[in-house]
């Protein structure tokens, strides 16, 4: 089965099950299947990659950057969907080419200077390329939503070779990713009454949030500062 192999549409699948063509069904999958278990592998390298990043600022600095990771591949429905929207047929071929979130990285990080650092170490590892960079902290989206989003391309070892990947990765803080939850749950909800006001809200969250990051960015410096220097005297 090629690369080509388009994603069996729904009535095909039951014409092959109800005809006992299980095994055909699960073969023209294959490819997609591997996909996904490509995917999963880049995540895993990924989430590596940030837990390690993270327990050496532990050791070395006794601060964790990183509050949490979370990694997700995309559903195959969602990928469909989005083929669709971008009007290519989902082969497994197009849909490598095409999509650059099928491995979805976000990590949590305390404060936005974290995510600046954590995002340029990571970043200027060998193994890893930056393909593409959003800032949504430095230009917020007009509804408010901050975040810095990389789009980066990566390795894996398999049996047969290395095979290049690619991967998103969204850093906020954790008041940005509340913020987000929030206004993610919104666009799924088709009766609020005035959509328009809880959008001025959200957007007044959104700045409130910033200012408060910042804010809380700015004692955390301070703190460790006034340790450092009374670690100086000390010592
Ligand atoms: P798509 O990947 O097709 O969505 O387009 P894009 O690459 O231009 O998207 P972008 O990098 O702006 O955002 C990709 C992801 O960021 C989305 O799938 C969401 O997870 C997140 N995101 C972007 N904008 C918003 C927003 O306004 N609210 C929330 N809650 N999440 C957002
Ligand atoms: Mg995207």
């Amino acid at each position: 089965m090629s690369e080509n192999t388009q994603i069996v549409p729904a009535d095909s699948f039951e014409s092959m099950i109800g005809s006992g063509r299980t095994a055909e069904l699960l073969e023209s999958a294959k490819p997609f299947i591997e996909l996904m278990m490509h995917n999963e592998c880049v995540l895993r390298e990924l989430e590596t990659k940030l837990n390690i990043l993270n327990d050496e600022f532990s050791t070395l600095y006794n601060y964790n950057p990183i509050e949490s990771i979370k990694t997700r591949v995309k559903d195959p429905i969602s990928i469909v969907e989005k083929m669709q929207r971008k009007g290519v047929v989902p082969t497994v071929e197009n849909i490598e080419n095409t999509l650059n979130d099928i491995a979805g990285v976000r990590v949590i990080c305390s404060f936005p200077e974290d995510i600046y650092a954590i995002a340029d170490i990571l970043t200027s590892q060998d193994d890893v390329t930056l393909l593409k960079r959003k800032d949504y902290i430095a230009n917020p989206k007009p509804n408010g939503y901050r975040s810095l989003h990389l789009i980066v391309g990566i390795p894996i070892f398999l049996s047969t070779g290395k095979k290049m990947m690619k991967a998103e990765v969204q850093f906020r803080t954790i008041a940005m990713d509340f913020w987000a939850s929030l206004d993610h749950k919104l666009k799924y909800k088709h009766n609020v009454k005035d959509p328009k006001d809880i959008a001025k809200m959200l957007k007044e969250c959104a700045d409130s949030i910033n200012e408060l990051d910042y804010r809380m960015q700015d004692i955390h410096n301070r703190i460790r500062r006034e340790n450092d220097e009374t670690f100086e005297s000390n010592s």
